[in-house]
This record gives C-alpha cells, sequence and structure tokens, in this order.
C-alpha cells in the first residue's frame, strides 16, 4: 500500500491520564486519528486529540473495522494514534494488528506504558521484587476460553512461589486460590486484588489465600482487576518493627562494589572503571567480595 501515514500503537497507561508519557501525550495531540480501548483508557486521553481529528472508541470495534479505519486513514497520509490500556506488549492483541501493518509495509511504531502491574505495585507500596522474598515476578492468566500454552499452566508456574500477577482472571478467584494452594503456596500467602486501579472507583482488596475469593465476591469485582499473590505484597514489610527481618538490596549499601560505586567511596566512584565491569553484567568484583548487586545500575 503506497502511503505516508504512520501508526503509533499506545500504550496509555492503567487509566490515570496523568500516567500517560510525554511521548504519548505529543503523538496523541498531533494525530489525525485516534482510535482508542474505550473500556480501559479514559475518555479524558482521547480528548487531548486536535480540533478536527477523528476519534473512534474501540470498545464495540472488531479487528477488521479498526484496521479498515487505519488502513483508510494511512492511505490519505494521515497519523493514527491506537491508543491500548498499560503497556500494548501485555495481553494487548497488538501481534494481531503489527502483522497486518507488516503486510501492507505501514510504517509503526509502539509506545510502551505503564502496565497496571507496575501501577498497582504501586498503589499498594510493594516492590515485587524483595531480596530473599522473590527475586521473579511470574506475569500470566488463568485459563479461560483463551487456552494456556504446554507448560503454562497456573499450578506449574505456581510452583516457583515467586511473585505472581494474574491478569484478566479476576472472576476464577477461587479456583485460583485453590490451585495456588495445591502447588505449595501457603494458606496465609499475602493476596491483593488491584480494582481499576488509577481510576476513580479504583480499590485495593487485601487477604490471604484463605480469604481473598470470598472478599473479591463480597465486593462485586468481577473485571478490570489484578491479583498480585506472593509475600512481597505484605504490607507488614513496609512495618519498621518487621525491619530487622527483611534482607535490604545490596544497590545502595555502602558495604559493595559495583560499577558506579566502590564500597566506602559514595555513589560514582567507580563511574569510569571499565575493569569493575564484567562483560553483560553487573557483577561485583572479587577484589571486595563476591556478592551481586541486585539492581540495575
Ligand atoms: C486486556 S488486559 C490489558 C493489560 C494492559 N496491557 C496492561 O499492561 O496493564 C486487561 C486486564 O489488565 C488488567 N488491568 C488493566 N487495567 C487495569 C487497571 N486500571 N486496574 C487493574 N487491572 C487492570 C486487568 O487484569 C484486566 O482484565
Amino acid at each position: 500500500m503506497a502511503n505516508d501515514g504512520k501508526v503509533y500503537i499506545i500504550g496509555a497507561g492503567p487509566g490515570d491520564p496523568e500516567l500517560l508519557t510525554l511521548k504519548a501525550k505529543r503523538i496523541i495531540d498531533d494525530a489525525d486519528v485516534i482510535i482508542y480501548a474505550d473500556s480501559l483508557v479514559p475518555e479524558e486521553i482521547a480528548g487531548y486529540a486536535k480540533p478536527g481529528a477523528a476519534v473512534y472508541g474501540s470498545k464495540d470495534m472488531a479487528l477488521p473495522e479498526i484496521m479498515q479505519v487505519t488502513l483508510q486513514a494511512v492511505s490519505e497520509g494521515k497519523t493514527v494514534a491506537r491508543i491500548q490500556s498499560g503497556d500494548p506488549s501485555l495481553y494487548g492483541a497488538t501481534l494481531e494488528q503489527m502483522r497486518i501493518l507488516e503486510a501492507e509495509g505501514i510504517d509503526y511504531e509502539i509506545i510502551p506504558g505503564v502496565s497496571a502491574a507496575f501501577a498497582a505495585a504501586a498503589v499498594l507500596k510493594s516492590e515485587l521484587t524483595v531480596p530473599e522474598v522473590s527475586q521473579t515476578v511470574i506475569m500470566t492468566r488463568a485459563e479461560g476460553r483463551v487456552p494456556m500454552p504446554e507448560g503454562e499452566d497456573l499450578i506449574g508456574l505456581a510452583r516457583h512461589g515467586s511473585t505472581l500477577v494474574i491478569f484478566l482472571s479476576v472472576t476464577r478467584m477461587f479456583r485460583i486460590a485453590n490451585q495456588l494452594q495445591e502447588a505449595g503456596y501457603p494458606a496465609d500467602t499475602p493476596v491483593a486484588v488491584a480494582y481499576r486501579v488509577g481510576w476513580p472507583d479504583e480499590q485495593i482488596i487485601r487477604g490471604t489465600l484463605t480469604d481473598i475469593a470470598q472478599k473479591v465476591r463480597d465486593a462485586k469485582i468481577t473485571l478490570q482487576a489484578l491479583i498480585i499473590v506472593g509475600k512481597a505484597v505484605d504490607p507488614k514489610l513496609l512495618d519498621p518493627e518487621a525491619g530487622e527481618q527483611v534482607a535490604v538490596s545490596h544497590l545502595y549499601s555502602d558495604e559493595y562494589t559495583h560499577l558506579y560505586r566502590r564500597a566506602g567511596q559514595g555513589d560514582h566512584a567507580d563511574a569510569d572503571r571499565t575493569d569493575l565491569y564484567e562483560a553483560g553484567g553487573y557483577e561485583v568484583q572479587p577484589e571486595r567480595a563476591v556478592h551481586t548487586s541486585t539492581g540495575d545500575d
């Protein structure tokens, strides 16, 4: 297809318009056509469209219709902002759109957004990766109409005992709570259910694997919620009295040398010392002690 237009697939974040990236906002401001997922993206974000832009809510549009509007606009040299919730790479049905754009030879770009997973962690005031508690986050969903690929059944994943972030599954809360216990999570494992994070009617429900399902049922939450499971979301971790029992990250410890800092010398003492850098990683050098920085810088 000959055209000069371009498509932007934009992650709008979980709902709060202030969580839109500056880049996303700039593209939306300038786009000729806006197609936004109006079930999970607030109207306010679509409202940034310039006067005269065509704005479509995609909630009631099937993929062929969305793509027909997109291809038509691009053939007229227009810019299309396809706005999706959270980050487009997670449960965004992005691939099927990209495949059509690829097949048509259309220029497109993806603008990342704040996933509901991270917005929920922020509201919970939780670090999902707490040293010696959990260093792994599994993002998944329970099996429903969409079958899970082999090896990804919830019980199998849960055997890792890591922090679990479960999308699209709150209607299956009873089954999930049972399966996780079957897989080895203790009954008192903390669970948080975050409903419509970043929206005015946001709700957070906390409990354990024993009582969370009933609490969610009582709150009548049946959609647009994330389930986060694991000790990392235990609110007690924030309690200074419990601080002694919580291992702290080495990243900011004065005891450890890493790429940007030699032990005892404050920030950035070694920023220019490539000998402290182990190819491809951030390993602490043996001259001091063999400990691995838990951070990514
Ligand atoms: C189609 S998926 C889209 C996920 C999105 N791409 C992301 O990164 O957050 C929709 C599911 O994401 C979760 N979700 C999306 N927005 C949410 C929000 N504001 N609060 C809680 N969960 C949300 C829910 O599990 C919902 O069923």
